[in-house]
């Protein structure tokens, strides 16, 4: 099987000096991602539509609980303007789009279930190490979207799209806002939890407890 974790896509990464909070949140994390590599249907060779839709209707599931908790929750109130939250938060929108292209109406949207246990920070650390995994999937969908691209020429693909060309500027600010803001041992740590529980939270939900009538990878 192929592990990609070690891959760079074109420069996204690569502009700033990486920070301790970076090199900690990568440490915790690597087996996690590691696993995702795996396990994601999106690696399955032939690749049906219908996987993709199935698997963007999952991590819609993932992700609406989760963009709540980071941008609106108890700890929203603690990023620093310069995190750019209106561009940030619109992650659900982009899975919905490929899901209204898919046959979706709204009334179908709705009717998703969301995952009941994703982490929701309480402190701007917590909230840095739950960014960290949903911005760094935009790396991976970068990568992915130059992949699959071709396989699925009928699907706009928006999720694996993502911000587009700005996907290595935000990452990049991202990466410098982390810098400033977690730098102590402890919020180090925090960040560390937090991360490893929303990369555990989007195993079990979009991997391991999607139900059999919801996977038609298997
Ligand atoms: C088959 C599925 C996946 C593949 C092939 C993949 C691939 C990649 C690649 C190639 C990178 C490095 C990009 C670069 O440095 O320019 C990356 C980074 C990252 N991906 Fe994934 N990814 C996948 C799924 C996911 C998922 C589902 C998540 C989160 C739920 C995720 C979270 C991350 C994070 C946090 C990073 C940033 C790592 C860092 O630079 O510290 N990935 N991914």
């Amino acid at each position: 099987m192929l592990n990609v974790t070690h891959l760079r896509t074109v420069n996204l990464t690569d502009q700033v000096k990486v920070s301790p909070a970076l090199i900690a949140l990568r440490e915790a994390t690597r087996d996690l991602h590691s696993e995702l590599d795996t396990l994601s249907p999106l690696l399955r060779r032939p690749l049906p539509e219908s996987v993709y839709n199935d698997h963007a209707a999952r991590v819609l599931g993932w992700m609406a609980p989760l963009e709540q908790g980071l941008w609106e929750g108890p700890a929203a109130s603690l990023w620093p303007n310069e995190i750019q939250i209106a561009k940030r938060r619109g992650k659900v929108q982009w899975i919905e789009q490929d899901l209204l292209n898919a046959g979706y109406n709204a009334a179908k949207l709705a009717e998703l279930e969301h995952c009941p246990y994703v982490p929701v920070p309480r402190t701007l650390a917590q909230s840095f190490g739950v960014a960290y995994v949903s911005e760094g999937a935009t790396l991976g969908g970068a990568f992915l979207f130059n992949r699959l691209a071709s396989f699925l020429p009928g699907l706009p693909l928006n999720w694996l799209k993502g911000y587009g060309v700005e996907t290595g500027p935000l990452w990049t600010s991202f990466q410098r806002l982390l810098a400033q803001h977690v730098v102590s041992q402890e919020s180090i740590l925090e960040a560390q939890e937090s991360a490893r529980q929303a990369f555990q939270s989007f195993r079990c939900w979009v991997i391991d407890e999607t139900p059999d009538t919801e996977r038609s990878w298997i």
